[in-house]
């Protein structure tokens, strides 16, 4: 494998604090010769809990979360990965079980059949979300992206544009210019610390140009998780306005204590429903990014063929496999998952309440993402402490200049649209100790300043 960082593991150890760490969750030293992470073995559960405690070192995997910034740094500048949404957990057993066997048959042609994997979305939808799905309504696909941008090419023509409720989601941006159209951001207005919609500006933009509401639900980057009554209020409007809804629901199954993720298909108004299309994945759920999965669905006939006809997936048969052991044997696996995440959640908003007051906390109702305000803290910086990293925006700045002073990446809230300044998105889906060492270096860098 190579060696992006260009650090051996000790140096990065050593850096990131993560040995003392590792050693102190009681787990598998980090790039030691632990079992846990030897091939074809699993971090040992503790009973009938899995462990998420030990860190499971995925640098020098060629991971988008560590691999990727770590090379726009010098040697031992980066030292904690916490962008791209992606989970630093050891995956469920089930699914490298289940990839094992698979790959002990020597053989890589065409996939026969993906009824197996269809059966699978049917039934983790029907048991976990109440939501009833005939296979003849749903697509599937190799990723959210082609069934979004699809979508985008068959309900928007040229010159016309796409709603987008913001902060929103980076990668709307990068699928409404895949698909040739415009958008409009409705941003968000924070209050009592949840971003609400704003329903006057966001009718306001709702012009006969406007052919598409995107909906992220659960919402990525501020961790809204959407209400029924906000969900039915967004699709009449949608409807009076003659646009139709696309959904995003990919973090649908991160959800917190005390909150309900409801699939915008399961709405009780037929017609707001069949206005809509939704694309999901469980690729956030397992931590299946890389195996390109994906499916989308409409209650309409109708505007199923128009996707249809931009639409053209093959999924991998290592994807296929590792998808239907998640959906058949997951599900205890992802339930402590979310359960752990959210308690890391507590423990997020308690140490920036109390280590660094100054960065605004928005409630997280769900995802593994923390969006957080650190507008005071750029606000109070020399602007040439920041000018120093280019012309770039000042969020974009103030992540080098975070990563060079705590050895802390993560998101820059300018890649969310408007009202999105001074923000930063934070994956917090690590081990407990990671997320606190990340936190613990970013307090002391700002609280130096
Ligand atoms: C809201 C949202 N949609 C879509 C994606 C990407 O989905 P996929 O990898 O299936 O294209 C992400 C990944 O972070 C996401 O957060």
């Amino acid at each position: 494998m190579s060696n992006f960082t260009g650090l051996n593991r000790r140096t990065f150890l050593r850096g990131a604090g993560l040995t003392a760490l590792a050693g102190a969750s009681g787990g598998v030293a980090l790039g030691g010769s632990g079992a846990a992470h030897a091939a074809g073995t699993h971090i040992p559960m503790k009973g009938n809990r899995y462990d998420f405690d030990t860190v499971y070192d995925r640098r020098n995997t060629n991971t988008s979360r560590w691999d990727g910034p770590s090379r726009n740094y010098p040697d031992g500048v980066f030292k904690y990965g916490m962008g791209v949404a992606t989970m630093d957990f050891e995956c469920a057993p089930c699914i490298t079980n289940a990839l094992s066997e698979r790959i002990a048959h020597h053989t890589w042609g065409y996939l026969a059949s993906t009824d197996g994997l269809r059966d699978g979305i049917l039934r983790w939808n029907g048991e976990r979300h109440g939501l009833d799905l005939d296979p003849r309504e749903m697509i599937i696909s190799d990723g959210v992206y082609p069934g979004m941008i699809a979508a985008l090419r068959s309900f928007v023509p040229p010159e016309n544009k796409a709603l987008i409720m913001s902060p929103a989601y980076s990668g709307f941006y990068s699928m409404v210019k895949a698909a040739r159209i415009g958008y409009v951001d409705s941003p968000m207005v924070l209050k009592n610390g949840r971003f609400e919609i704003d329903w006057v500006d966001l009718e306001k933009k709702m012009t006969p140009d406007v052919r598409v509401l995107i909906l992220c639900n659960p919402q990525n980057p501020t961790g809204n998780v959407w209400r029924e009554e906000e969900l039915l209020r967004l699709g009449r409007l949608a409807l009076e306005h003659n646009i139709v809804v696309l959904a995003d629901e990919i973090h649908g199954d991160f959800v917190r204590e005390g909150h309900r993720y409801v699939p915008f298909a399961s709405l009780k108004d037929k017609a707001v429903v069949e206005n809509s299309i939704t694309c999901n994945a469980i690729s956030k759920t397992f931590n299946l990014a890389g195996m390109k999965n994906a499916y989308f669905y409409s209650k309409s006939p109708i505007l199923l063929e128009r996707v249809k006809q931009f639409h053209r997936a093959e999924v991998s048969t290592l994807g296929v496999v590792a998808n239907e052991a998640a959906y058949n044997e997951g599900q205890d696996w992802f339930n402590q998952a979310r359960d752990y995440i959210d308690g890391t959640h507590t423990l997020v908003e308690q140490t920036i309440k109390a280590k660094m007051p100054q960065v605004g906390y928005v409630r997280n109702e769900g995802t593994f993402m923390t969006f957080l305000n650190f507008g005071k803290v750029i606000n109070a910086m020399d602007p040439s402490q920041l000018a120093q990293y280019g012309n770039k925006t000042r969020e974009e700045n103030f992540q080098d200049w975070l990563t060079y002073k705590a050895g802390v990446y993560i998101n820059a809230g300018s890649a969310y649209g408007e009202g999105s300044d001074g923000y930063m998105r934070m994956n917090i889906a690590s081990a407990r100790s990671v997320v606190s060492g990340a936190l613990d270096a970013i307090a002391g860098a700002i609280n130096k300043l």
